[in-house]
């Protein structure tokens, strides 16, 4: 049996993929009142473009090259790569906010040769999720606040993760009335965070029902609710997915109660990290075993021990929102620490099944 390549030249993008990730985790943490050695401003200011451009644009957009499979598509992750350095060095916003834009304008132009091959719903919802990342991008170069462009990123990620949710559903199509569904559902989503642009309040009210229509709509047609039946990865896979939609919902359930707090309030907190956290990080939790290995072209073999970040990602992300919602600073304080070692152990636990992984090809 021949071995596959390992996709080598790949490792650098995801490297600094993950600088950003880890930069943006002590940034996080420290404007959790956390203290850290060498912990600079600029991963404190830029935690959350760190995060939802440096990181996970990174893991997006090579996921997509390696999907569309041609050299020049390449050139989307290495200018999301670089946005997230400029931010972490601590380059003037210009820089990381351009590299950012000109990423998620090449992620579009990605999306737009899948749709020109074949107009799919799921590709449209992802083409989607790359323009809310554009727009974002645009905004915040143009000179906006980060809480006024979190919706756009926030869109980017939800978007991009439906729209993949999508894709695997077809295996068992949703039918025509859950097509309609889910297209008056996304439209609900995106016209809320169009309107945040206008009137905050009205706007993330109703991206909070949009949130709360796609979480019903996922939790009745995606496949996960069948494979949860099933023994190891798929189940695994299953149950981080199901455990994020109820985030998802709860999610919006808040938006819909508090409207658009101003940033730096408990609220504001309340508005993103069940959304950020409890279904964006569990989904990559879930897809990492099938992502990485169509990535660097190795096996990562699933262990029991999945569960383990898992479980403390939603027990810390509980502690955290309870502490946002009754105003205890410590339950806040030490659940934004634990969400962090969760990843942290996930991330560890990943390169632990990948050099496992190794060995057993032997
Ligand atoms: C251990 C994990 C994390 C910690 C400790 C953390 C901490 C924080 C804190 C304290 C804030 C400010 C909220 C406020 O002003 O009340 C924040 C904002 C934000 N976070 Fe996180 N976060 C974490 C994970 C994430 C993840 C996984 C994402 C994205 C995928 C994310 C994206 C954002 C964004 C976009 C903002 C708004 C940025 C701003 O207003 O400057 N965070 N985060």
């Amino acid at each position: 049996m021949t071995t596959p390549p390992l996709h080598w030249r790949r490792l650098p993008l995801l490297a600094l993929g993950m600088a950003s990730l880890l930069a943006a985790l002590a940034g996080g943490l420290a404007r959790l009142h956390w203290r850290f050695p060498l912990v600079t401003g600029s991963w404190i200011t830029y935690h959350g473009p760190l995060m939802a451009g440096g990181f996970l644009g990174t893991v997006i957009a090579l996921e997509r090259a390696v999907a569309v499979g041609r050299r020049p598509a390449f050139l989307v992750p290495v200018l999301a790569a670089a946005g997230g350095l400029a931010l972490l060095v601590g380059l003037p916003r210009l820089f990381g906010a351009t590299l950012l834009a000109l990423a998620a304008a090449g992620l579009a132009a990605l999306y737009a040769t899948l749709l020109a091959r074949r107009l799919t719903t799921h590709t449209a919802t992802m083409a989607l999720g790359a323009a809310c990342w554009l727009a974002g991008n645009l905004l915040w170069l143009a000179g906006w606040e980060i809480p006024t462009v979190a919706p756009w990123w926030l869109a980017f990620l939800l978007l991009t993760i439906v729209g993949e949710r999508l894709e695997l559903s077809r295996f068992r199509p949703p039918g025509r009335l859950g097509e309609r569904l889910f297209l008056a559902a996304a439209g609900l989503y995106l016209a809320g965070t169009a309107l945040t642009v206008v009137q905050p309040g009205a706007g993330w009210r109703l991206l909070g029902v949009g949130e709360v229509a796609l979480a019903a709509w996922l939790g009745r047609y995606d496949i996960a609710r069948y494979t949860v039946r099933q023994h190891g990865l798929p189940r695994f896979v299953a149950v981080c997915l199901l455990s994020g939609y109820l985030w998802l919902a709860l999610g919006g359930c808040l938006a819909l109660a508090v409207g658009a707090p101003p940033g730096g309030d408990l609220p504001y907190d309340l508005l993103l990290h069940p959304i950020l956290l409890g279904f964006v990080m569990a989904m990559i939790f879930g897809h990492a075993p099938i992502i990485f290995p169509a990535i660097l072209g190795r096996p990562l073999p699933f262990f029991p021990r999945f569960y383990l970040h898992l479980a403390l990602l939603h027990l810390s992300l509980a502690a955290r929102i309870a502490g946002d919602l009754t105003g205890l600073l410590p339950a806040r304080g030490w659940g934004g620490l634990f969400n962090a070692v969760a990843i942290l152990l996930f991330l560890l636990s990943t390169v632990a099944a990948i050099v496992a992984g190794e060995r057993l090809r032997g």
